[in-house]
């Protein structure tokens, strides 16, 4: 398993260029198994989760193929409509080729997503979404088995304990593109990668309005055809690089963004002493004076993505002052806090709530990846901590950020990937 070496002392300069969003692509890949005719999806990002998806799609008989930043996508004849544990158990995204699955085939089995190191991951959203227009659904050897003679659009709420339900909505949306009548989804996720999935839709001929709001409404039609369509910029991507020009004292552009996408990251971070210049496709940042306390709280989008929280952490811990960081989308989404604890960060841990009192400086450590996210919190807190820092398990890294360690590199950074056998 590869691992970083990280060392600090170096204020990140230059300018990097995002990639695509893996998690607008995952879903807009699925949506290519509602058409036999070929899609071409550009700028898809080079990650292990995106070739997990394709081999997928594979297996269900679609055809895969990358032509540089794009893929090709043509699911001519479904040959399987059985989505593998082997496969889904390793990436929990691929459980959004149910909705499709079903709409073009009647039928689906897709192995029940297991739970991962940020939460139990519960889809009982998902069922009683695709419930709701018609589907029969049961829990069988660990698959979620769901039939439908006819799918029949419904007016339907699919708010859960935690809010709205990102890929719930991605399954219902890609089933009911294809039911019969009107579905209406109340409390539906905003989330720009959802709403990337609808104008996707609406390119293959769908006939969906209010995606990206709370309010979907989606007329059924006969048949879709192939489209083309350009993945959105990584938000996730954009912030963590926002957060490492401010955690190194930096002064960076960042390139291929939506800054609209950003706006309550960018609020954090100017609150936190960023210096933050938006324009139409970019942000620069920089420093003003010090890194200052900011509370903050993950919720649904448009609100504090929970998947900036740990990198929103890592930069906490060496703020002025003592915060709150609270995840209310995943509660227990804190294993990057006990590898902090080990670079000497000042943190108490309280329910879904890490208070951090913030120390003069971090010290380099051999610490663990546990997440995608986690192991980008940890990139950070080795920018800033003296001395080295060894980062483990650094795949959990490669599944969401393409050439992350390459294009630190050209801001400056000391990092190195260190490949090993084992
Ligand atoms: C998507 O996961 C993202 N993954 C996650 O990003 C992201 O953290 C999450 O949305 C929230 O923004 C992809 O898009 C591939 P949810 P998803 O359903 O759709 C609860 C990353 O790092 N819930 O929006 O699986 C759930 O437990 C990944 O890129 C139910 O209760 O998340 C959570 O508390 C990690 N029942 C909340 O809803 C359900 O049926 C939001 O989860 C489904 C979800």
């Amino acid at each position: 398993m590869d691992k970083f070496i990280v060392e600090s002392g170096v204020a990140l300069k230059g300018i990097v260029r995002i990639s695509g969003s893996k998690n607008a692509a995952l879903p807009i890949m699925a949506a290519c198994l509602l058409t036999e005719e070929s899609c071409r999806i550009k700028d898809v990002p080079a990650l292990a989760d995106i070739n997990t998806m394709a081999e997928i799609l594979r297996s269900l008989g679609a055809i895969v193929e990358r032509d540089k930043d794009d893929l090709l996508i043509e699911a001519k004849t479904i040959k399987s409509t059985i989505a593998e544990y082997r496969l889904v158990s390793t990436m929990r995204g691929s459980f959004c080729v149910l909705g499709p699955l079903l709409a073009r085939c009647k039928t689906a089995r897709v192995a029940y997503p297991g739970g991962c190191s940020i939460g139990v991951r519960p889809v009982d959203l998902h069922i009683k979404g695709l419930e709701a227009i018609g589907a029969k659904i049961n829990i069988q050897k660990g698959y979620v088995v769901a039939e439908a003679r006819k799918l029949v659009g419904t007016h339907l709420f699919l708010g859960g304990l935690f809010g709205s339900s990102v890929l719930a909505t991605a399954n219902v949306m890609t089933a009911a593109v294809l039911a019969s009548g009107k579905t209406v989804i109340e409390s539906a996720a905003c989330e720009p990668e959802v709403e990337d999935l609808g104008n996707f839709l609406n390119k293959m001929g769908a006939r969906i309005k209010g995606h990206g709001t709370p309010r979907i409404e989606i007329i059924g039609v006969e048949k879709l055809r192939g489209a083309e369509h350009q993945i959105i910029p990584d938000r996730i991507e954009a912030a963590t690089f926002m957060i490492a020009a401010l955690i190194t004292n930096g002064n960076i552009e960042i390139n291929n963004v939506i800054p609209e996408h950003l706006i309550a990251v960018t609020e954090v971070l100017s609150q936190a002493g960023g210096d933050i210049v938006v324009s139409a496709n970019s942000i620069k940042i920089s420093l003003k004076n010090k890194i200052k306390a900011v509370s903050t709280v993950a919720l649904p989008y448009p609100g504090f993505p929970t998947d900036v929280q740990a990198q929103i952490m890592s930069l906490m811990t060496v703020a002025d002052g003592m915060c709150v960081v609270t995840d209310k989308i995943f509660p227990d989404r804190f294993l990057h806090l006990a590898e902090l604890l080990r670079m000497g960060a000042h943190i108490q841990k309280e329910g879904s709530s890490a208070m951090i009192h913030g120390v003069n400086s971090l010290s380099g450590a051999e610490v663990m990846a546990s997440d995608l996210r986690a192991s980008a919190c940890l990139v950070l807190a080795g920018l800033v901590a003296k001395g080295r820092t060894t980062i483990n398990r650094i795949y959990h890294l490669d599944r969401g950020y393409e050439n992350l360690d390459l294009k630190l590199q050209k801001l400056g950074a000391k990092i190195k990937r260190i490949k090993t056998n084992c």
